[in-house]
């Protein structure tokens, strides 16, 4: 018999619409990747692989959090036991930046879309959502890893949000798009996936979490007819982290990259969340 090889892995995440605010008791709507990170154990070696950017709004803390707790429950209790290791995960997140909504942790470790709300600390309500439309295709464009840290980027928003009181209709302002994005999502409203994602990305511009330089390449694909918006934390000084970015014509957003020199990757959202994979 071969020594026995453990493989968890954990997806990285996008958040469509809510970051922020949604550490506010807003609602917000994230969905799982087709990027992953993998723990595995085979005889003595033990080793971390992965395919997502490092501090770039995508996931890769809360996926190695959440993989961590899975690799020690299969290797414990040979199972996984969801709502334990969100828990554990949500812990560590705790741990890094202070005062997380938990909604990375959530949607690492179920997958696919997600409607999620903090009500209290001690209570968090979250859903599937089972998408009744084909989205379009999506890329992702990395601005580069911000200066800022996520936990640095919620106590700025912190900030602004004891300070000005107009801050909260903003936070309402986001909370009103992340539901059209969930009608749009269900069918049950025709808004364009331009529009939430531009309204989107305004919204987030007020909040002061968009640099100039992520400002002025959103505006570039604005004007070549693409929609872009910054989704996870975003960064102030320099770069944004991630932008999702939706055109209507592929090649032309692809040449546009090109002649900016930047990088772009396709995105497939709504992948399944943290499991065990079978040894091949
Ligand atoms: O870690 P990031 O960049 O994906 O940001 C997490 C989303 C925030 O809403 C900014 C923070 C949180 O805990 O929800």
């Amino acid at each position: 018999m071969g020594k026995r090889v453990v493989r968890v892995s954990a997806p990285g995440k996008i958040i469509l619409s809510g970051e922020h605010a949604v550490v506010y008791g807003y609602p917000a709507i994230a969905t799982a990747i087709d990027r992953r990170l993998t723990i595995f154990k085979s005889g003595n070696q033990k080793g971390i692989v992965s395919d997502i950017p490092i501090g770039s709004g995508m996931g890769s803390s809360a996926a190695l959090a959440v993989a961590s707790a899975a690799y020690s429950s299969v290797l414990k209790e040979n199972s996984l036991d969801l709502g334990k290791i969100n828990s554990t995960a949500y812990k560590m997140e705790k741990k890094r930046h202070g005062n997380p909504s938990g909604i990375d942790n959530t949607v690492v470790t179920y997958g696919g879309f997600l409607w999620y709300r903090k009500e209290t600390e001690g209570l968090k309500t979250f859903s599937d959502i089972k998408i009744k439309r084909k989205l379009p295709r999506l890329f992702l464009i990395d601005t580069g890893r911000p200066k800022e840290t996520t936990k640095e980027m919620v106590s700025y928003v912190s900030g602004i949000y004891k300070a000005k009181s107009s801050t909260r209709s903003l936070l309402l302002d986001i909370e009103r798009v992340t539901k059209s994005f969930l009608k749009f999502l269900l069918r049950e409203e025709n808004s364009s996936f331009r529009e939430l994602i531009t309204e989107n990305e305004k919204l987030l511009e007020r909040l002061g979490v968009v640099s100039d330089s992520t400002l002025r390449l959103v505006k570039k694909i604005e004007r070549i007819g693409g929609a872009a918006k910054v989704s996870g934390a975003g960064g102030k000084k320099g770069a944004s982290g991630i932008l999702l970015v939706y055109h209507p014509e592929r090649s032309k957003l692809l040449s546009f990259t090109k002649s900016q020199n930047l990088g772009i990757f396709s995105v497939e959202l709504g992948k399944e969340g943290v499991k065990v994979e079978r040894n091949s």
